[in-house]
């Protein structure tokens, strides 16, 4: 595999909610062949601190304007040094890297499910289903609280079916967002298959639901990175067929393959 480095061009980077961002980019090839589930893994500072890259999924693209978005949460050093970044600043940008989500042929409906920042290669997926398929996305969202639903609005206006969780009840379910897949699943006989981003506790209890029904389910798992490229195995999980790489081997994988410790 061929590996995309391009300098990004900072467009915009917008707090959306607290602490968390939405970062727009100028980044032609990657815009040009990026598909949802991929990552960039972007050097936040040209100094050595932070050292090593960080990832980040890729969240939207324009390709007919060469853009690419990012949304983050700021947990760290590398975020907060990312979310200080203005226009016309530069950004180191290796990817698109890893595998991303498998469409399968004959699914009856797509249910997405996303956890807090998990959102983020969601929506580049729903968007994808909704304009090759046009129909059958339901979008589900787990968040804290109200403030921090993000793309609900959007969602509905793409053709999306969207309901809420939030963990104090500020808006929809209180609760965990896996009450509104097994919700769902009671009432849909159909064909569906499951897609889920999110905490490992929300991917782990996603996992269960799906296997317990016999329904396909791919997961996009984080792990912390070095190389991103494959060679440092430095970001492995147990999977049934042993020791497997995120970054190249994934970050999706079936949740049948996936091994939580
Ligand atoms: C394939 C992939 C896609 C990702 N996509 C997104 C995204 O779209 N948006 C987003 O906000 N974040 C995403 N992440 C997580 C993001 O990479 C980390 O939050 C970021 O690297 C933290 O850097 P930092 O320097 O700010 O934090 P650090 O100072 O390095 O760490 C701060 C805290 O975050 C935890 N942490 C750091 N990296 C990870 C990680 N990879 N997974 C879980 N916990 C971590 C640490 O344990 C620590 O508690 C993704 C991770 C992977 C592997
Ligand atoms: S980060 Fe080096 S092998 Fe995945």
């Amino acid at each position: 595999m061929k590996v995309v480095q391009e300098e990004g061009k900072v467009l915009s980077n917008l707090e959306v909610a607290a602490s968390i961002f939405l970062l727009d980019l100028r980044l032609p090839q990657a815009a040009k062949i990026a598909q949802p589930g991929q990552f960039l893994h972007l050097r936040i500072s040209p100094l050595c601190d932070p050292l090593l890259r960080r990832p980040f999924s890729i969240h939207r693209t324009k390709p007919e304007k060469a853009e690419v978005s990012i949304l983050y949460q700021v947990v760290g050093r590398g975020t907060e040094l990312l979310s200080q970044k203005r226009p016309e600043e530069s950004l180191d940008c290796l990817g698109p890297l890893g595998r991303g989500f498998t469409i399968p042929k004959g699914a009856g409906q797509f249910i997405l499910v996303a956890g807090g920042i998990g959102i983020a290669p969601l929506i580049f997926l729903a968007e994808s289903l909704l304009q090759k398929k046009g129909k059958g996305v339901v979008f589900l969202i787990g968040a804290t609280s109200e403030n921090y639903v993000l793309y609900k609005k959007e969602l509905r206006c793409w053709g999306a079916t969207v309901e809420v969780a939030t963990d104090d009840g500020s808006e929809g379910h209180r609760g965990p967002v896996t009450d509104l897949l097994m919700q769902r699943l009671d009432r849909f006989a159909g064909n569906p298959q499951i897609f889920a981003c999110g905490p490992e506790g929300m991917l782990q209890k996603v996992t269960q639901i799906a296997l317990q029904r016999g329904i396909p389910c791919q997961l996009s798992l984080e792990q912390r990175m070095a190389c991103g490229l494959g060679a440092c195995l430095g970001c492995v999980v147990n999977t049934r067929s042993g020791y497997r790489r995120v970054c190249v081997d994934g970050p999706v994988f079936p949740a049948s393959e996936v091994i939580f410790e």
